[in-house]
């Protein structure tokens, strides 16, 4: 057991109707406001009117920053943090899945940045810097980013998709309702990304915290309850209302606390896949692990045991022979993204060899994979990609 430390500061009102705090949360920082917002899913599900009712009876003043774009780019994070030094603004408030989240809270350390080279600040940000405050309505249960203080922000231009601490929403507003709307492809990626976020920590040295190891099987087996439900019935409440809980939890530290860190392998793959082709977080990340359990098993045989556990108490497999147990469970991941019509390979979305080298050295910058639940290099890298075409 390894000691920790917590601190969440966000205040979080989750259920059916919590807008109601919309309008005193709020109210603490001021009324000049910056909306965010991605492409438009907020208009066709009613909430901007809903939202610009309540802030104009409010007597808010709002400003616009539109058109957050799925993987959020360096761009708009300058274009926001503009406008918060042009309009003076006192509060953000974002509304919308992970990507408008993350950009949000780079916009709101941007709004105190001296300099213009919105890069650099990305690439230096720990957590530490003055930032607007920032109230968010969750409109997609996926990457936690309402309850961590993490962003993950693309610059296209470089191949670079960088995750920083920026700073934690003061207010999240989750009501699962506002998720009935999200297409079946980005739900199960979103959950697809809630179950990595859970086996990058499982996937452990670490196994004598009964609490972490509770948690990470609980998560990981509603997902595999309710993603389907949620697929089948897209307005069924209590599916959508566990998958955005689930969200919120699984990135939020509290999963991994006590164990040893692991550098999140298939975030740092996944990112570069996204950082070169643009690709749908979740879907990247459904098509790796099962793969790079799969070669770890292989590289390391001395974790059987813990791929084995995950097969029985996650998938409830039986069996005498621990290393096939071990394959079975592996195998009942592959099976259930598959099930859940994500694409598995990545020619399906359009990836090639051609940038494998460059993407892997970039993925074990910093000697970050060298501390995984197994170690990896680059060429471990290069082989786990050339399993996933
Ligand atoms: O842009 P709009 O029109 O809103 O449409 C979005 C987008 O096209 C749509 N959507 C969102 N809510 C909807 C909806 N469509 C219909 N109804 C709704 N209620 O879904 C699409 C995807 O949205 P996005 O925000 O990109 O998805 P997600 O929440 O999965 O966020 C992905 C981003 O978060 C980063 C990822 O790397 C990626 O950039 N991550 C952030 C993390 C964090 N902050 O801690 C950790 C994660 O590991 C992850 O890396
Ligand atoms: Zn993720």
């Amino acid at each position: 057991m390894e000691s920790f430390e917590h601190y969440i500061p966000t205040k979080l009102y989750f259920g059916k109707g919590s807008i109601s705090h919309l309008v005193e949360s709020l109210n603490q920082y001021g009324k000049r406001v910056l909306l965010t917002y991605g492409g438009g899913s907020i208009k066709k599900i009613g909430l901007y009117d809903q939202v610009m009712d309540i802030l104009n009876q409010g007597g808010f003043t709002v400003v616009e920053c539109a058109g957050i774009e799925p993987n959020p780019r360096i761009e708009t994070v300058a274009r926001g943090a503009q406008l918060c030094k042009e309009h003076h603004i006192d509060v953000i408030l974002s509304i919308g899945g992970g990507s408008t989240l993350d950009c949000s809270k780079a916009i709101a350390v941007g709004a105190y940045y001296e300099g213009d080279d919105y890069w650099q600040m990305v690439l230096e940000s720990r957590g530490d810097k003055k930032a607007l405050p920032m109230v968010d309505i969750l409109t997609l249960a996926a990457t936690g980013s309402e309850f961590d203080d993490g962003g993950v922000i693309t610059n296209l231009a470089l191949n670079k998709k960088i995750g920083r601490s920026f700073t934690f929403p003061q207010v999240s507003i989750c009501d699962p309702s506002y998720t009935y709307s999200v297409s079946a492809y980005q739900t199960a990626a979103g959950s697809a990304d809630i179950m990595s976020h859970i086996m990058e920590g499982y996937f452990s040295r670490t196994d004598d915290f009964d609490l972490s190891e509770a948690i990470e099987e609980g998560i990981l087996k509603s997902v595999i309850k309710n993603l389907p439900i949620a697929l089948k019935e897209p307005s069924n409440y209590t599916a959508r209302a566990n998958l955005m809980w689930n969200s919120s939890v699984a990135c939020s530290g509290i999963p991994e606390y006590g164990k040893q860190s692991t550098g999140w392998p298939c975030h740092a793959m996944e990112h570069e896949l996204s950082a070169y082709y643009d690709i749908t977080h979740g879907v990247g990340l459904a098509i790796l692990t099962p793969r790079w359990l799969e070669y770890i098993l292989q590289k390391d045989p001395s974790i059987t045991g813990r791929l084995a556990r995950f097969a029985r108490n996650v998938w409830h497999l039986e069996g005498q022979d621990e290393h096939q147990l071990a394959l079975d469970g592996i195998h009942a991941l592959q099976d259930f993204f598959t099930q859940q019509n994500i694409p598995m390979t990545l020619h399906e979305v359009g990836i090639d060899e051609t940038n494998f080298a460059a993407m892997a050295s970039s993925a074990c910058a910093n000697d970050r994979l060298k501390h995984a639940f197994v170690p990896l290099d680059q060429q471990d890298v290069i082989n786990i990609f050339k399993m996933c075409l």
